[in-house]
């Protein structure tokens, strides 16, 4: 039922100009038409809106020029709700069919349209997640090339456009998605390419995701695993990004995994974008629960590209060393407590 509350005093001014006649001041009309229950709040809040209003009702600094327009304190409470978000893992539950551990497939940087593209070992990978037991795959993103004219390729470079870019990954994507086991898509800078180059929020892989019924988690997601195994269920916490930065070297590649895996602490830490393939234990001392210091790793993974490195390429133009085609693994058992990375 609305009350007198929901509406400014403008608002209370134009209603009652709108039901105003010489005989009536219109503030019970405008209640009954607004589908309120007369009382005296309303009258009191009427008067008071109105006070000094004599025939027009919308003047003044509390003037209405839509009478949709939110009050502060209803944009103050929708932003209170926004800005005290919580955010959650993304759970993935797990019951293992014949082998000792899940083999989490991380892969990306396909970038479908090129000529380069290495197409047939991509749909190779696709084929062998589906048809091999126990094994899942999180895309990490650059599924399509995406050039734009501000970008740093050219779109001349690509063979296919946009549209058929995305609608190829939609069709290599789809099997596994169908058979259970896509469990997350994350969109890379080709993606978001859309976003920056136009000022727009749209993203192909937010929409890919959602064609397919899979959860979309932007550019980076925690995930927490839940493998139940023949003896137990082991619990995981896994980090994904599409990857960042411009490190060419083995070390500074290496050293933005090493950074994103202190800031975004997981039993395991999986990002691309570097077009490189190796997987990395990092190792530290800690105080377990019952005072001995033991030493712990968290194994972080590059996870390779299907995009091929040959001439006329963005890659060859500014020497970039050969990426390695292929995904890298993260093998997380259900028995013991056990997580190693595969590449
Ligand atoms: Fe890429
Ligand atoms: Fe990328």
């Amino acid at each position: 039922m609305v009350s007198p509350k929901d509406f400014t005093p403008g608002q209370l001014r134009k209603l009652a100009a709108e039901h105003r006649t010489d005989s009536d001041l219109g503030y019970r009309p405008a209640v009954t038409a607004i589908g309120g229950r007369w009382s005296g709040s309303w009258g009191r809040a009427f008067q008071e809106a109105c006070a000094g209003v004599s025939s027009f009702g919308n003047v003044g600094a509390n003037s209405v020029r839509f009478d949709n327009a939110r009050p502060v304190g209803e944009i103050h409470e929708d932003y209170l709700a926004t800005t005290t978000r919580k955010e959650y893992a993304l759970d993935i539950d797990i019951i293992l069919q014949q082998a000792d551990y899940y083999n989490c497939v991380c892969a990306g940087d396909v970038h479908l349209g090129p000529p380069e593209c290495a197409y047939d070992e991509w749909l190779e990978l696709c084929r062998w997640t589906i048809d091999s037991p126990d094994t899942g795959m999180i895309f990490h993103g650059d599924g399509g090339n995406i050039s734009t004219t501000g970008g740093p390729s050219s779109p001349a470079v690509d063979r296919l456009p946009y549209n058929e870019q995305i609608d190829l990954l939609l069709y290599n994507l789809a099997p596994l998605a169908d058979a259970d086991c896509l469990h997350l898509l994350l969109s890379g800078n080709h993606e978001t390419r859309i976003r920056r180059a136009t000022g727009v929020d749209e993203c192909p892989m937010r929409r890919v995701a959602h064609e397919l019924g899979v959860p979309y988690g932007g550019y980076e997601q925690f995930v927490r695993w839940r493998i139940a195994g023949a003896s137990g269920t082991e619990t995981y916490t896994g980090y994904h990004h599409h990857g960042r930065g411009t490190a060419r070297t083995p070390g500074g590649i290496l050293n933005n995994l090493v950074r994103m895996a202190e800031i975004n602490r997981a039993d395991y830490l999986a990002a691309g974008h570097t077009h490189h393939l190796f997987a990395h234990l990092i190792t530290w001392r800690e105080v377990a629960s019952d005072g001995e210091i033991i030493v712990r790793k968290e194994p972080v993974v590059n996870t390779g590209s299907y995009q091929r490195t040959q001439g006329e390429t963005y890659s060859t133009e500014k020497a970039y060393a050969p990426a390695l085609i292929g995904a890298a693994s993260i093998h997380l058992y259900g028995s013991k407590h056990s997580v190693h990375a595969r590449t």
